[in-house]
């Protein structure tokens, strides 16, 4: 796959979509663009709603409404298989598609039905709001050290770590190993997120895989000697009609909850307050008004979506938006700009915190429907709840023009964010 040359968004319309380099997803790959997708998502959606990307050798669809179509009717099955991965060029990725075929995110039904029906006996509710004392205490921790400070790097001293401490608590391994499960998840999303695979990546994602196998299966072993409470325990232990998990299964699906959880609720704090910074009169009316957090956090889902697209597979020939996509074509569903589609939301450019009518697509929809957003809200409210506690008069500690986002188009994100404040209450 090449990129084609760079072509800035808004260069003269082509009469035929599919061949405009304009409109390829490629433009994502120009910093400028990542910087600010929305413009681009919104000529994809005005010009060619579903559309053919020949770059990229794969249908895109920005509506509201064809991403719907596309998550609720096409398949997840899109690991490709060894024979597959030979043809791309990257036979050594073998054992990490061996390890995604076995993870919920990658499956149909009904394989898809059984493994997250164990998973969903293993994460109860109950679980989730046990955790929630847990993730106020990280995040005061953390703010404990930070406040007084004056300043700091959002991204690296406390979206980063945040979810990392959670997940270490979530799946009952030690809190000291966050800096390992992060590195890790980093690591992974870089090729979870991003549609063009780099080769001299190869060798860092089976590494970090095959190191992630280890790190869970000796987890496994220790709770075999010395049970702890925890998600991993809950796997091992669950049940469903007479069915277990693998030790495989429990592995492979402790990696994506635990991937899954990292990028994007780092996401979701650092784009979400830099989203609250530019706008100096809303993020006084939250800080005001903490009662409207639960809609503020939606909104934020919905404005800046931490996870931005996602692919499926036709399973069978399939018309959308008057163009027929043929079974076993790949589609990109871009749900950060189906969260922009007017015809679906009231001034979708607009953040609007007290947003009411709000079902957006940012934990994407019906059966991959994220699997952690109970969690992924509880911790989001905390944050920003502890973030407003603790810190006042917030602003950004560099030129805008410096900041630089981390060249992953799906998982977008900061590289960091440095702001200062003054320290409030205790
Ligand atoms: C702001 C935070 C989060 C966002 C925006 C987010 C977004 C998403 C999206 C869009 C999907 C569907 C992907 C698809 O259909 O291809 C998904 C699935 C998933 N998420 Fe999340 N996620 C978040 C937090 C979490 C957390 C905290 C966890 C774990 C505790 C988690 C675990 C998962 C898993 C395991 C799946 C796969 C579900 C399935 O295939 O049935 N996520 N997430």
């Amino acid at each position: 796959m090449n990129a084609p040359t760079s072509i800035a968004v808004g260069a003269k319309p082509a009469a035929d979509p599919s061949s405009d380099p304009s409109l390829s997803l490629f433009q994502l790959l120009d910093p400028a663009v990542h910087a600010d997708p929305y413009p681009f998502y919104a000529s994809l959606r005005e010009r060619s709603p579903v559309h053919w990307d020949p770059f990229m050798s794969t249908w895109v669809v920005t509506r509201y409404e064809d991403v719907l179509t596309v998550l609720q009717t096409f398949s997840a099955d899109r690991t490709p298989d060894e024979k597959q991965m030979t043809a791309l060029g990257l036979p050594k990725l073998g054992p990490v598609a061996d390890m995604m075929s076995r993870q919920m995110l990658f499956l149909d039904p009904p394989a898809h039905t059984r493994l997250k029906k164990l998973c969903y006996a293993a994460f109860t509710p109950r679980r989730v709001d046990a955790m929630a004392s847990k993730v106020k205490a990280i995040a005061k921790d953390l703010l404990d050290r930070l406040a007084p400070k004056g300043e700091m790097d959002l991204i690296a001293d406390f979206a980063e770590p945040f979810p990392a401490l959670v997940a270490a608590g979530l799946l009952g391994v030690p809190l000291e190993d966050h800096r390992q499960l992060k590195a890790w998840s980093a690591s992974f999303a870089e090729m979870l997120g991003n549609f063009q695979h780099n080769p001299d990546r190869i060798r860092g994602v089976l590494r970090t895989v095959a190191e992630m196998q280890d790190y869970f299966r000796a987890a496994i072993r220790d709770q075999e000697k010395n049970p702890r409470d925890g998600l991993i325990r809950a796997l091992m232990l669950a049940e469903v009609d007479g069915e277990r998990l693998a030790e495989e299964e429990v592995i492979a699906n402790t990696i994506v909850t635990m991937v899954g959880g990292q990028e994007t609720t780092t996401n979701l704090i650092g784009n979400g307050l830099l989203t609250l910074i530019r706008q100096p009169d809303v993020l006084a009316d939250l800080r005001a008004h903490p009662e409207i957090m639960e809609t503020a956090i939606e909104e934020l889902l919905r404005f800046e979506s931490p996870s931005q697209h996602t692919a499926r597979i036709a399973k069978a020939d399939t018309t959308i938006g008057g163009k027929l996509i043929k079974q076993g074509a790949a589609v990109m569903a871009v749900m950060a700009a189906g969260n922009r589609d007017p015809e679906r939301f009231d001034d979708p450019d607009t953040l609007d915190l007290r947003r009411q009518d709000n079902r957006h697509l940012a934990f994407g929809w019906s059966t991959h429907f994220c699997f952690g957003a109970p969690l992924a809200r509880m911790e989001a409210r905390t944050a920003y709840a502890m973030l407003l506690e603790r810190i006042d008069d917030i602003a950004l500690a560099t030129d805008e023009a410096t900041l630089e986002w981390r060249p992953n188009s799906g998982l977008r994100g900061l590289v960091g964010l440095p702001i200062r404040y003054r320290p409030s209450g205790a």
